[in-house]
């Protein structure tokens, strides 16, 4: 989509405190199209929590979210409120994005397709082109044979995929993957790998969070987290020498 092809996404500063406890702190990223962004790094080192910031679900603590290029998000137009650390740039990132859960987030007692159609319709998606997404959606990641299953019988791996599905039903500018691949075989995950690399190519903002080597390397650019903090700074090229 032309809108979507000159978006990125830059963070300045970002910092998350939870519960009393700084969780992220630093962070300056700028994320672009054309291939899948890596974030991985240790248990606990925040990349769930950055996921959630780079999706637009959660508000930083400090520091700014930026969506760029995306002509109709009035970037950087928010509360105002002046020391508030999130300066509408989450609110519009949240409209762009799609965030596919570690932990799925499924609708229990509704359908595979009930379960992608949902955010559509929250979305004023119009019910057959909301109806076409989802079954190209739930096509793509091999589920079209399921559309009609309640989510709470189908295996860990298929719950995954609606879950990815989902997301990939929005065709968002922003598409944010935390450890989509965890409990896929190996085909489906080379399957949804592909997915997110086609998404990329097509101007969009693709991270996938893995500690899985092969996840990793099937992405073009790597970013490591510690402890809340880039290993490395990541958007500068490294000096030379
Ligand atoms: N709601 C919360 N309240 C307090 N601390 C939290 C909260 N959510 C996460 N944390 C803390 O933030 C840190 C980063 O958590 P996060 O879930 O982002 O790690 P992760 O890198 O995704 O780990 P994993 O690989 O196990 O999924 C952890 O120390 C965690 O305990
Ligand atoms: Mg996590």
């Amino acid at each position: 989509m032309s809108a979507a092809a000159r978006t990125s996404l830059r963070l300045e500063g970002v910092g998350v405190t939870l519960g009393g406890r700084p969780v992220l702190d630093g962070i300056d990223l700028v994320l672009e199209p054309g291939e899948p962004v890596a974030l991985t790094g240790p248990s606990g080192s925040g990349k769930t929590v950055l996921c959630l910031v780079l999706a637009g679900a959660l508000p930083p603590s400090r520091g700014r979210v930026h969506l760029q290029g995306l002509l109709e998000v009035p970037v950087g137009a928010g509360a105002g409120t002046g020391d508030a650390a999130d300066d509408g740039g989450s609110d519009a990132v949240s409209r762009s994005a799609g965030l596919i859960l570690q932990t799925h987030g499924l609708v229990q007692g509704l359908t595979a397709a009930e379960n992608v159609a949902l955010p559509l319709q929250a979305r004023r998606v119009p019910p057959a082109e909301a109806a076409r997404r989802t079954a190209q959606a739930l096509a793509d990641v091999g589920l079209e044979k399921h559309a009609a299953r309640p989510v709470d019988g189908l295996s860990g791996g298929e719950r995954q995929r609606v879950g990815i599905a989902r997301a990939f039903a929005l065709d968002p500018a922003v598409l944010v993957a935390d450890e989509p691949t965890a409990e896929l075989d190996p085909g489906n995950r080379e399957r949804v790998l592909r997915l997110f690399e086609a998404h990329a190519r097509n101007g969009r903002v693709v991270v996938v969070a893995s500690d899985d080597p092969e996840v990793v390397n099937s992405c073009g650019r790597t970013v490591v987290l510690e402890h809340g903090t880039l290993a490395y700074p990541w958007v500068a090229a490294p000096a030379a020498g």
